[in-house]
């Protein structure tokens, strides 16, 4: 098997390249070990475990943040993040190529269950002789060079994709690397199984209410088929499901906020998502477009996002 080292050598990944996908990585093992460490993480402090008793318990999400936003910042490719737990991009190395945008623990409220989250990043290759801003990283998702999530669950896993299909990997907990455990991931293009929050169902727009209507209506329904329902309440969660076995993960728009066409963000977890459902053979979309091919005006935007096998993508969007 594979270490994800020998995995990116052996592969046409640019060094500079392997340099953010190994700093990001390296980081996400460290929040592994902190997340095991629950509660007790933001009490004990990361550093060593050095007692900081007496300051403020951080919550995980923002140890997260600080663990990522710092490694990357040090390492020379990096010209600039952005990060959910940020308001504003923070520019690293005006000569450096990459900008990183990550969610650093997506499905936070998760944490106080003790159940699964995961970071979630995507990666441009950029470059330019001023530091970076906002604008350079308003690029559609389909110009990533690279997009991926560390899921924390029972096991730590890695998904990633650099524009050549998707793989996944273990973290070894002896050796602390990941291992290559599925070289490719296909997600079928067909499936009987949804995923939605259906609490927010008289929100909706009134073709999703008729799509959802269909569903759960099963073998008596126009459908002709049972549909089962799963959700995570951390998109990771259910991405990664719907990598390991099919499905279909919604998040539609709702009128809940007008202002808001949808809770998930573009820049950190539809877009990274997005290239991964693609490039393991599904789709991706908005209640209308291809969600690769938006042209995002603001670094914490929010869509609607359907994603999952692209036959039954093609289905909810039928609705009109
Ligand atoms: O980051 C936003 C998020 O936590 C996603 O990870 C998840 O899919 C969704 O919100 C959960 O939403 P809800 O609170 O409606 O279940
Ligand atoms: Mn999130």
């Amino acid at each position: 098997m594979q270490s994800l080292s020998q995995f990116l050598a052996s592969g046409s990944t640019s060094e500079s390249l392997q340099e953010v996908l190994s700093v990001t990585t390296q980081t996400c093992i460290e929040i592994s070990n902190a997340l095991k460490k629950g509660s007790l993480a933001g009490i004990l402090g990361m550093a060593g475990n050095e007692n900081v008793q007496g300051e403020e318990q951080k919550k995980l999400d923002v140890i997260s943040n600080n663990m990522l936003k710092s490694a990357l910042l040090a390492s020379p490719v990096v010209r600039a993040i952005a990060s959910e737990e940020e308001d504003d991009i923070v520019p690293a190395h005006t000569d450096g190529e990459y900008l990183i945008a990550f969610d650093p623990l997506d499905g936070s409220s998760n944490i106080d269950i003790n159940s699964m989250v995961g970071t979630i990043f995507s990666i441009y290759h950029q470059t330019g002789t001023a530091p970076a801003t906002e604008a350079d990283f308003l690029q559609p998702g389909k110009n990533q060079a690279a997009a991926g999530y560390v899921l924390y669950g029972p096991s730590t896993m890695l998904v990633f994709t650099t524009g050549n299909g998707v793989s996944m990997f273990t973290l070894d907990v002896d050796k602390g690397e990941f291992v290559q455990t599925q070289p490719t991931v296909e997600v079928p293009k067909d499936t009987q199984e949804f995923a939605i929050n259906m609490s927010n169902q008289r929100f909706w727009a009134a073709p999703m209410q008729s799509y959802v209507t269909d569903l759960i209506s099963g073998k008596e329904g126009p459908r002709e088929k049972n549909f089962n329902m799963r959700w995570v309440a951390a998109m990771v969660g259910d991405v990664h499901r719907i990598l390991c076995r099919g499905g279909i993960f919604i998040y539609p728009w709702d009128n809940k906020d007008p202002s808001k066409p949808g809770k998930l963000r573009l820049m950190y977890e539809a877009n990274p998502m997005g290239m991964l459902i693609e490039q393991a053979g599904g789709k991706a979309f908005t209640h209308t477009d291809r969600i690769l091919d938006i042209q995002p005006e603001g670094i914490h935007q929010r869509v609607a996002v359907v994603l999952g096998a692209a036959n039954e993508v093609d289905t909810c969007l039928s609705y009109k």
